[in-house]
């Protein structure tokens, strides 16, 4: 893959904290799916917060907005957390559209369907994470597998908040 994760070119001292170069490699790469996955639901959720319409206007809009704040915060740990095992962070919006697997919507009028969708999104996120959990510890990457430990159990939350709003009265 041509855009895979790159290394800085200008560092003098080697890095050596006892994770492998191959798998610092695929340590990136991990972190920058979720990254992509992040970065999309973010962008997502702003939009449901922007654009959300009817009764449940007012929780909705106050929930995405803690959400969205978070999401943020989790995108900045990730990117320096890439350069942590030794890559550059990825900057280009079209590489994490093409990473992730979160489904970018159009305007959705239906309000309860606009947060069905965060919910499902979250529930994504929270499984590909997982996966990527098995992988970080098979590479002994402690830091990263309780990162994305913790994350897990935000989006968690989050998609049970979410359902918990888009439930029959
Ligand atoms: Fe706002």
């Amino acid at each position: 893959m041509s855009d895979a994760a790159v290394m800085p070119s200008k560092e003098t001292i080697p890095m050596s904290t006892g994770l492998e170069q191959e798998d610092r490699k695929e340590l990136a790469a991990l972190l920058e799916k979720a990254l992509a996955d992040t970065y999309v639901l973010y962008t997502k959720t702003q939009g449901v917060h922007w654009n959300i319409t009817g009764p449940m206007f007012y929780g909705v809009h106050k929930m995405t907005q803690e959400i969205y704040e978070d999401l943020a915060l989790s995108i900045d740990e990730l990117a320096e957390r890439i350069r942590a095992v030794g890559y550059l962070a990825p900057t280009k919006l079209g590489r994490f559209l093409e990473l992730s697997d979160i489904d970018e919507t159009g305007h959705e009028p239906n309000a309860v369907k606009m947060v069905e969708a965060l919910a499902r999104d979250h529930q994504c996120v929270a499984r590909t994470l997982r996966e990527a959990i098995h992988e970080a510890e098979k590479l002994d990457d402690v830091f990263t597998a309780d990162m994305l430990t913790g994350r897990i159990g935000k989006h968690e939350q989050y998609a049970w908040m979410l359902r918990a709003v888009a439930s029959k009265p």
